[in-house]
């Protein structure tokens, strides 16, 4: 069994787009390559977790799970958004036990410590008489909150660059495009048989696979103009549209004159039309399983919206149908004998290039940082 040095070395994160092949198959299936990526690149990269919107007055929390680390965020009295590790300093125990809600004091349910929105370690009942214990050193362990238009994220690695620097050229990118102008409408979760990645490749192979596998969002896109472009740790596809009367339900749901993809590395995706916007944030769930959190956003969410908007969601879960029959036919085939790794479309897939090579400078680093730890 070649060491899972071997395994990352494998990849030639040099070779330029036109020589490349794709990561080998063994990332996509190994169990150590998984639980490195817990480390190097969920644990140290900022990962959206919720919206402004869910955490907007004070006292208004939410609760989350980053790379298996329980997390909440409260926004506080002083109107500071506020992240913390979810777990009580007396015995372990998750403090906030609801997904959202409202609280003025954080209370554990199981022997009723008590923190302030501000982390700090309010109430222990029957402590008196415990040597050397203080209080102030016994808060909520915080974590690093930041925001970007309407998301929240996370970074558990307190030495991580700021998210600004992180998203880099992506928010200028986006700045224009007025997202602020869509409201969230309502979250729909997917659970797909196959490793994270795959997920991802599929997003970013530059509309490759849309005239074969998504006949009715063909009709409506200018494939031949199609325009990829990379940077910094994010991609643009983007595409003229154009009307089509090929699939009604598509060209009813899917206008306006250009249709807007970004991904932000590792795992998360804002799709773009007229008056439209999803977000994807892809999460690993094992090595053969992730789950796929879609969140859709309107420009009009009033009642008499509704129903266009559903359809339009109805839509997106059609594509979105087609994807997973397709991301799942991918990872049996990547635990095949007969497959190693693939070569790249040069006029298609550089967005496939750049997150392989971004992920294999995060493993290499992370290989390294866990050997000098030994
Ligand atoms: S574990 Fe929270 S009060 Fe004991
Ligand atoms: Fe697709």
């Amino acid at each position: 069994m070649p060491s899972l040095r071997d395994v990352i070395a494998s990849y030639k994160d040099q070779a330029p787009l036109e020589q490349a092949s794709t990561i080998p198959a063994a990332w996509y299936v190994e169990e150590g390559i998984a639980e490195l990526e817990g480390q190097a690149v969920f644990s140290r990269t900022w990962q959206v977790v919720g919206r402004v919107g869910q955490v907007q007055r004070p006292g208004q929390f939410l609760t989350v799970e980053v790379a298996g680390e329980p997390l909440v965020v409260v926004r506080g009295s002083d109107n500071q958004l506020r992240g913390f590790y979810n777990v009580c300093r007396h015995h372990a125990a998750a403090v906030v036990t609801e997904q959202e809600g409202t609280a003025s004091i954080l209370r554990c349910p199981y022997h009723g410590w008590s923190y302030g929105l501000d982390g700090s370690l309010k109430g222990a009942p029957e402590f008196e008489g415990v040597c050397s214990f203080d209080r102030s050193q016994n808060g909520l362990v915080p974590v690093g909150v930041d925001t970007w238009e309407q998301f929240i994220f996370v970074n558990l690695d307190p030495a991580a660059v700021g998210l600004r620097d992180f998203l880099g050229r992506l928010a200028p990118r986006v700045a224009p495009l007025n997202l602020a102008s869509l409201h969230f409408f309502e979250r729909r979760s997917y659970t797909l048989n196959c490793n994270w990645k795959v997920f991802v490749d599929n997003y970013l192979d530059g509309g490759y696979h849309v005239p074969h596998l998504h006949k009715g969002l063909n009709s409506v896109l200018e494939y031949k103009q199609y325009t990829i472009e990379t940077e910094d740790r994010y991609c643009l596809q983007s595409s003229p549209m154009v009307s089509s009367d090929v699939d009604a339900a598509t060209a009813a749901t899917r206008t306006g004159d250009r249709a807007w993809y970004f991904w932000q590395y590792p795992n998360f995706m804002i799709n773009l039309y007229q008056g439209y916007m999803d977000t994807n944030l892809v999460l690993p769930d094992g090595v053969d399983r992730c789950r796929v959190i879609f969140d859709f956003y309107f420009d009009d969410v009033s009642e008499s919206a509704a129903e266009r908007n559903r359809q339009s969601i109805a839509m997106g879960e059609r594509v979105n149908d087609e994807d997973v029959g397709i991301c799942e036919s991918v990872q049996r085939g990547l635990h095949s004998r007969a497959y190693g790794a693939g070569r790249l479309s040069v006029r298609r897939e550089a967005g496939e290039h750049l997150f392989h090579r971004l992920l294999a400078a995060d493993l290499k680093s992370g290989l390294n940082r866990a050997a000098s730890d030994h």
